[in-house]
């Protein structure tokens, strides 16, 4: 299993609010390397497909409403330690408790629409990487 991946997505927020080039900027001066790119968009089937571990969650309904409201740009990174080191940049997963100067305290505005998601394992970083991305579009 490798450790030097994860993935993330800007959420239809944070591009709806025009973040996207600042994200991005924010990533690459974490030190992460953009391994694969893509604008795109979730049909709630596929936003329900790729939260389906999150299925029997009391907001599971909202958060693929949520996702499927607009484009999100997806991508692999990669950096040592990249899994908790890019949950460190994004900050707490409600942006209220995020901290300074983290992703989420600069750009999200509530749990729901909260600007980016971030792999919570290197297990989960493969597979959702995978979701998005075939062979040939991974550098
Ligand atoms: P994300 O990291 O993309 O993973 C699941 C998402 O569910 C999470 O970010 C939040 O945007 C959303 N969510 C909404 N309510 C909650 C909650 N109470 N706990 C965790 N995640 C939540």
């Amino acid at each position: 299993m490798e450790t030097n991946k994860t993935f993330t997505m800007i959420k239809p927020d944070a591009v709806a609010n025009g973040h996207i080039g600042a994200i991005l900027d924010h990533i690459t001066k974490g030190g992460f390397k953009i391994t694969a790119l893509k604008y795109t968009y979730l049909s709630p089937e596929k936003a329900g497909e790729f939260y389906a571990v999150h299925k029997e969650r009391p907001f599971y309904a909202d958060l693929v409403k949520f996702m499927s409201s607009g484009p999100i740009v997806a991508a692999i990174l990669e950096k040592e330690n990249a899994v908790a080191d890019f949950r460190t940049l994004i900050g707490a997963t409600d942006p209220s408790k995020a901290e300074a100067g983290t992703i989420r305290a600069l750009f999200a505005k509530s749990i729901d629409a909260n600007a980016v998601h971030g792999s919570d394992s290197d297990e989960n970083a493969a597979i959702e990487g995978s979701f998005f991305f075939s062979a040939f579009e991974k550098f």
